[in-house]
């Protein structure tokens, strides 16, 4: 892959300051374009993918408004960046769906800079084909290095051709950089990054990297920083959070590193994703239990109920693994709410193994459970294995289990009707100007009437009808 090398000699080497050198660079760029076109620069990042995605995109958005640009919701903004995903591939279709629209954009608009990042930049088919077929794109990197976005982008403007920077990897966590925070009451907060489980169908572990813990310390500092600036609810970030801290120079684990964080004063909730069953240990169930910040939520991917195709999968545990892990954990923390992650169609896949899915299903009844249909990822184990289930076989099985876990969910819905809980709450009701919505401890929607000076408080609301996924309610008088 290409790598650019060539730095203006009075750059720092060291990161933050080489990247706080650029976004100086860059602001005067920028400043000198707007007296230009007699307005501010407008930017805009479009999101696909996970809340990693959603979280790198907020660091992205930091570094432009420290730049002196103006935040924008509009694709046709002078800066446009689509940040992708790869997961499956219908992520990557929506991505270059969209390009086509971006370039009709650029043609009436030709001030604008295009540019991709993220997790389908990390392979090297897709940056061929952008460079063969999508020629107006002006800047591409991948996941290892968003740090350096105000480089790239000024490199960009300075050279006028399409700057291209993707890391294979790197060992290296900048801290220090801005962030442009979504909401401003509650934040994601990376604790590790990239993954090591290589499940065989999955292409994160390809497109990011090994895992790399932070240290609790800088961690724990950060959200400090966020709770001084008006945040009450924390989601700690990971792609197995239950290995935290293994590799660190002092070893930790994600359960003690839950109770240095629950110890912050002024923060009241905090959540996670996501956990691995392989390696969630009864200290992090004690923990949860023991700790009323931690909410009443658990985000549990099963991926199949068949240990036959969980072991293909190399998932590392087996159905009645899975299952005494579901008991032990519902009879510590009753509760809480399971949901769950289900794919469908995983080469080899039979009926039979499709039903011990659905009895996994039935035996726990998930709150809730998002499914998906396998999609071959070039270059994983799966992708290679010959016995690839042919659509119109899995289409039926997905709709089958789709059908019963949202017949069970709702059943879950409606067991607290009557109840009173506490909602953050978070935005007005998108189809009712006088109602807002809250999220509950156990990640469910409720809405309330109110108004916009309810946003970012935690709420007591008594639920008084459940909707299938989510309840109407009203404050407490
Ligand atoms: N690290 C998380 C999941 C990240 S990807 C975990 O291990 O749970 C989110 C979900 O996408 C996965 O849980 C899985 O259900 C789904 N997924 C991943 N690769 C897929 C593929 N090739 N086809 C279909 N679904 C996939
Ligand atoms: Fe993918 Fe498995 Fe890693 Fe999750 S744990 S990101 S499913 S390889
Ligand atoms: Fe997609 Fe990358 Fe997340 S592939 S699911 S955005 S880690």
């Amino acid at each position: 892959m290409e790598q650019w090398e060539k730095y203006p000699v009075e750059a720092p080497v060291e990161e933050p300051f080489r990247q706080q050198y650029f976004m100086e660079r860059l602001k005067e760029m920028v400043r000198e374009k707007s007296i230009e076109y007699g307005r501010p620069l407008t930017a805009c990042i479009k999101t696909f993918g996970c809340q990693m995605n959603a979280k790198d995109s907020e660091k992205l958005m930091g570094i432009l408004e420290q730049a002196g640009f103006k935040p924008s919701e509009e694709e046709n903004s002078d800066f446009v960046l689509y940040n992708t995903c790869t997961v499956r591939d219908n992520a990557n279709q929506r991505v270059y769906g969209r390009l086509g629209y971006l370039n009709s954009l650029k043609q009436k608009n030709p001030h604008m800079t295009i540019a991709l990042c993220g997790c389908m930049m990390q392979e090297a088919s897709v940056i061929e084909k952008i460079k063969k077929s999508y020629r107006f794109v002006d800047l591409i990197f991948g996941t290892h290095n968003i740090f350096r976005l105000a480089e790239l982008l000024f490199l960009c403007y300075t050279e006028g051709r399409m700057v291209i920077d993707i890391w294979d990897g790197t060992d290296k966590i900048v801290e220090d950089l801005p962030a442009k925070r979504k909401y401003s009451f509650k934040s994601g907060v990376n604790i590790m990054y990239g993954c090591n489980n290589f499940c065989s169908y999955c292409i994160v572990p390809y497109v990011r990297g090994r895992e790399r813990s932070r240290n609790p310390e800088d961690i724990v500092q950060e959200i400090r920083g966020l709770v001084k600036d008006g945040v009450v609810e924390v989601m700690l970030l990971g792609q197995n959070v239950n290995s935290y801290g293994k590799t660190l120079e002092k070893p930790t684990s994600f359960a003690k590193l839950l109770k240095q964080v629950a110890e912050i004063e002024g923060l009241e909730r905090i959540r996670f994703m996501t956990s691995h069953p392989k390696d969630l240990s009864d200290e992090l169930i004690e923990t949860m239990r023991d700790c009323p910040k931690i909410c009443r939520h658990l985000h549990l991917p099963l991926q199949s109920g068949s240990s036959r195709i969980l072991k293909q999968m190399n998932r590392v545990y087996d159905k009645e693994q899975y299952l005494a892990l579901v008991e032990k954990i519902k009879r510590e923390i009753p509760d809480l709410s399971l949901t769950t992650d289900i794919i469908v169609g995983f080469p080899g896949e039979t009926e039979e193994d499709f039903e011990e899915t659905l009895d996994v299903v039935r035996r726990v009844r998930y709150d809730s459970a998002f499914t998906f249909i396998y999609s071959k990822r070039t270059g994983t184990p799966a992708a290679a294995m010959e016995n690839q289930v042919p659509e119109e076989i899995v289409k039926p099985r997905f709709d089958r289990l789709l059908t019963e876990v949202q017949n069970i969910s709702a059943e879950m819905c409606k067991k607290d009707v009557g109840k009173t809980m506490t909602a953050l709450i978070e935005g007005m009701d998108s189809h009712d100007p006088s109602m807002v919505t809250g999220r509950l401890s156990n990640n469910i929607m409720v809405h309330i009437p109110g108004d916009s000076s309810d946003i970012g408080k935690l709420i007591p609301v008594k639920l008084l009808e459940s909707k299938g996924f989510y309840y109407m309610g009203k404050k407490l008088p």
